[in-house]
């Protein structure tokens, strides 16, 4: 089964690839994770899509595009994978295409995560992350056991940098301007489901359970 699971900023695809992944035992390979890692570890990539990350622009294509394409060619996704947050440009979207079709292979579902933009913005506003494994909290909707501390492995939980109220809006904009086009390229393709994302993250879970078990 491979999935892309598409939506603004904020919407929940890192919490409902957790769980995806969790159920069906495939892995979430997550292009803002990628990067994230790479920039605390400070290696050559995280080095260049540093500057791009914090200011709410996409990292450019040619970065980002053979670290997926060489991620899913790894033995743990021949039985499929979660792509969250790639593709996030049509020719992001096309390359993936191509290199699927080498290997007579195609995505199954594209779950698109609709959610408002006030509410993404509260989303984003109170969400922490563990510094060390990256689990996702919300102060509200999801508070940690121990305020400031991860459940998992007692990392202390920090806001991203790129969740600054100015850079969201920039994130929403470059969100608008060169991702949604995305909507159609996969309507287009009959392979775009829309799943209502705004209640509360087990509900919307079930609705994709739906659609991948249907
Ligand atoms: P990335 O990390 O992919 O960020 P994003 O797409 O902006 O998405 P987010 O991680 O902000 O949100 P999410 O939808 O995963 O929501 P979450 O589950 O955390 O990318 C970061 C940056 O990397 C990009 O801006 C770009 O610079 C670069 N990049 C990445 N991929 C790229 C690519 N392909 N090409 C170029 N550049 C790329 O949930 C948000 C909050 O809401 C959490 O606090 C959570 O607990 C809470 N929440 C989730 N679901 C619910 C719910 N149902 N109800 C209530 N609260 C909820």
């Amino acid at each position: 089964m491979k999935i892309v699971l598409f939506g603004p900023p904020g919407a929940g695809k890192g919490t409902q690839a957790a769980m995806i992944e969790g159920k069906y035992g495939i892995p979430h390979i997550s292009t803002g994770d990628i990067f994230r890692k790479n920039i605390k570890e400070g290696t050559p990539l995280g080095k260049l899509a540093k500057a791009y990350i914090e200011a709410g622009e996409l990292v450019p294509d040619e970065l980002t595009m053979g670290l997926v394409l060489d991620r899913i060619s790894e033995p743990d996704c021949l039985g499929g994978y979660i792509l969250d947050g790639f593709p996030r440009t049509i020719l992001q979207a096309e390359m993936l295409d191509r290199k699927l079709m080498e290997f007579n292979d195609s995505i199954d579902f594209v779950l698109d995560i609709d959610v408002q933009d006030e509410v993404l913005v509260e989303r984003m506003a109170g969400r922490r992350v563990c510094r060390d494994c990256g689990e996702i909290y919300h102060i509200e909707h999801l508070p940690p056991r121990i305020h400031g501390i991860c459940n998992i492995c007692k990392g202390e939980l920090i806001v991203r940098k790129d969740d600054e109220a100015e850079t969201v809006m920039t994130r929403l904009a470059v969100y608008r301007e060169k991702t949604e086009p995305l909507v159609a390229y996969y309507r287009r393709k009959g392979l775009l489901v829309t799943i209502d994302g705004e209640d509360d993250r087990m509900v919307v879970f079930r609705r994709i359970e739906e659609v991948l078990e249907a």
